[in-house]
């Protein structure tokens, strides 16, 4: 367990858990905020807190792979190959669920994502705790997501009873999620687990929604994981003129991308360079929340390649990009 997080602080989660008040804790994904997923009204709260549409499910977390027959019904044998393969890990299986699922957990669907997290902390606390925990990540609705204990705090503020503080999360975007319920699995939101990987265990090609059938939910939404920035996707070539036209007409531009652009750095705010496609997932939250601290007019990325995470990663920056509010 992370030696900076006491037994005690554990237990006091736990208890805030079990009285029905809202915990933020660390996953190795982003920071998660936890209600005891068997309690409607403490489950309805993060619906409030978030600022989030009550249909929009939450995701159930568990502590122990083998109780998942706790929370879904037919379970197809892919699921779990996949738990063995990827538990604990950033991997959200969507199934048909239990009577023991709660409508508020589920907007009133008759499917439940269910997931066994990495970080030590949030092992230690599912264990103790027992039940499942209901968590979306720890922002507002639309916003980017905490890896940090101090974005949760600055996001949420007093709207959470207990915040487990767990340091930076190591994945740093969410889970991949992967549609069970239906005959051909699909991924619906790419995440930590390439979908390569995935693939892989299944012996066949997992496919990717790309809207055929009705699926609402948050992380599919055109504008979801924007900071306040504008944000623009370049590809590497088209940078240096991209710059130099923005700057051209008086804006203040920020440039993220894999590698050093120094030749740039003169005209415009660098962000540290993201690294390569594991790096960039593990920072691009905090580097997005940099570009809004530094008042910039328009964020320039440049994403990784998309392959493995690299593939979340692009994700997120194409979705942050769908609220570009153009100024040129
Ligand atoms: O890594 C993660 O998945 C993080 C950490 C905290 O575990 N959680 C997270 O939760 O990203 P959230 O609520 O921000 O995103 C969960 C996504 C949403 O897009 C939600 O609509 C989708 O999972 N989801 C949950 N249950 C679903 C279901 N039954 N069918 C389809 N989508 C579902
Ligand atoms: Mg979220």
């Amino acid at each position: 367990m992370d030696p900076a997080v006491s037994v005690a602080e554990i237990e006091r989660a736990v208890e805030v858990l079990r009285a029905g008040g809202l915990v933020a804790f660390p996953t190795e994904t982003v920071y998660g905020l936890g209600a005891d997923a068997s309690h409607t009204d403490a489950v309805n709260r993060i619906f409030t807190v978030k600022g989030r549409p009550a249909d929009h499910p939450l995701i159930v977390h568990i502590g122990d792979p083998t109780d998942l027959d706790e929370w879904a019904v037919d379970v197809p044998e892919i699921a779990y190959r996949f738990a063995r393969e990827f538990w604990p890990g950033p991997l959200t299986l969507i199934l048909r669920r239990s009577e023991r699922v709660v409508d508020a957990v589920t907007g009133g669907r008759d499917t439940v994502g269910v997931r066994v997290p990495a970080h030590p902390v949030a092992l230690e606390m599912l264990r103790r705790f027992g039940g499942g925990v209901a968590a979306p990540s720890a922002n507002r609705f639309g916003r980017v997501s905490p890896t940090t204990a101090e974005h949760v705090r600055v996001d949420l503020g007093g709207d959470v009873d207990f915040v487990l503080d767990g340091g930076p999360c190591t994945v740093g975007v969410e889970s991949t999620i992967v549609d069970l319920s239906v005959a051909e699995p699909e991924v619906l939101r790419p995440g930590g687990v390439g979908i390569e990987r995935l693939s892989t265990v299944a012996g066949h090609p997992i496919g990717r929604w790309t809207g055929g059938r009705e699926v609402t939910a948050p992380g599919t939404l055109p504008s979801h994981y924007a900071p306040e920035v504008s944000v623009e996707v370049v590809g590497h070539d088209e940078i240096a003129a991209r710059t130099t036209a923005l700057v051209g007409a008086g804006l203040r531009v920020g440039i993220l991308a894999p590698d050093v652009v120094s030749d740039l750095c003169d005209d415009v705010v660098c962000l540290a360079p993201a690294g390569d496609p594991q790096n960039y997932a593990r920072v691009l939250y905090q580097r997005l929340r940099e570009a809004d601290a530094s008042s910039l007019d328009v964020l320039l990325v440049v994403p990784p390649e998309p392959t493995g995470i690299g593939a979340a990663v692009r994700d997120r920056l194409v979705r942050a990009a769908g609220k570009v509010r153009r100024n040129t």
